[in-house]
């Protein structure tokens, strides 16, 4: 299993096919985050853009399919194609979501979240255990956000996800949106899980918009991010230091520029907390 901390990225975008161009003429992006699932292909354009582009930016690959929750046994061809993807892409790290997306052959196509019980807990780390050693890396995991709790839960979220990452050794990406949105729609404190997850284990930031409905908050990534967000993140920064720091927008698609102008918000987030210098990547 390889070891250490990954290094420190600066300021990433997801790479979408409609920016593919504009990138490859040079972009004020420091790093990119792929969707795994679409470049697990034979052939074509993707790949042949995103050979390119890894030619040129550091990548991390993202996946929505690890349902590494979930009571159905492990799609090892599904593991298969990601070390595949990764020996082409060389990714900083690999990611996918502290969920389950299926079971019994049915695929929801969405991330569900878990029961926090120690039930669950022994079965997601040993299922890690499992897929890290497929892949013969750590996996990083994201926090995903949710609109529902279990009754049976025995422990925070924050709990949940820190015996995760302690036990399983794994990273953890820090989903700044997600905590937002679930801390609203389940009435707990953002500074409780802010400060309750290992500050040693986070590897990356996601930043997203949202849809507010008054009641509750839609996690749709089809918005700019909103004030609160971004005043959440500040307390991230503050809290966890530098960390790889990504706008995550799938819908709703808008023009480079302006995914470039969010990102150079978190710059200048990051660089108020780090003594008013630009905070770029690491060399
Ligand atoms: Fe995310």
């Amino acid at each position: 299993m390889t070891s250490g901390k990954p290094d420190y990225l600066g300021f990433g975008l997801g790479l979408r096919p409609q920016h593919y161009r504009e990138i490859l003429e040079g972009a004020k992006i420091d790093w990119f985050e792929i969707l795994s699932e679409n470049y697990m292909i034979e052939g074509g354009q993707p790949l042949y853009m995103l050979d390119q582009i890894c030619e040129r930016y550091p990548v991390v690959m993202h996946g929505v399919s690890l349902s590494i929750a979930s009571t159905a046994p492990l799609d090892l061809d599904y593991l298969a194609a990601l070390k595949k993807l990764a020996q082409r892409v060389n990714p900083k790290w690999i990611s996918d979501h502290l969920c389950w997306t299926g079971v019994h052959d049915v695929n929801l196509h969405d991330l569900l979240p878990i029961p926090y019980t120690q039930e669950a807990l022994d079965h997601v780390v040993e299922r890690i255990g499992q897929a890290q050693d497929v892949l013969g890396r750590r996996l990083t995991l994201e926090n995903v956000s949710s609109y529902i709790t279990f009754g049976q839960s025995e422990m925070s979220e924050w709990e949940f996800v820190s015996e995760v990452a302690n036990r399983a050794d794994c990273w953890l990406l820090f989903d700044v949106n997600n905590v937002y949105v679930s801390a609203f729609n389940h009435g707990f404190s953002t500074d409780e899980f802010l400060h309750g997850v290992p500050r040693d284990r986070v590897v990356q930031f996601h930043v997203a918009g949202h849809s507010h409905e008054e009641s509750h908050i839609i996690d749709t990534h089809d918005h700019p991010v909103c004030p609160e967000v971004w005043d959440f993140y500040r307390q991230a920064v503050t809290h966890f230091g530098p960390v790889s720091t990504m706008i995550e927008r799938d819908d709703n698609i808008p023009p480079l520029a302006e995914l470039v102008d969010e990102l150079d918000h978190a710059r200048s987030i990051a660089a108020e907390m780090f003594g008013g210098k630009r905070i770029a990547a690491a060399e």
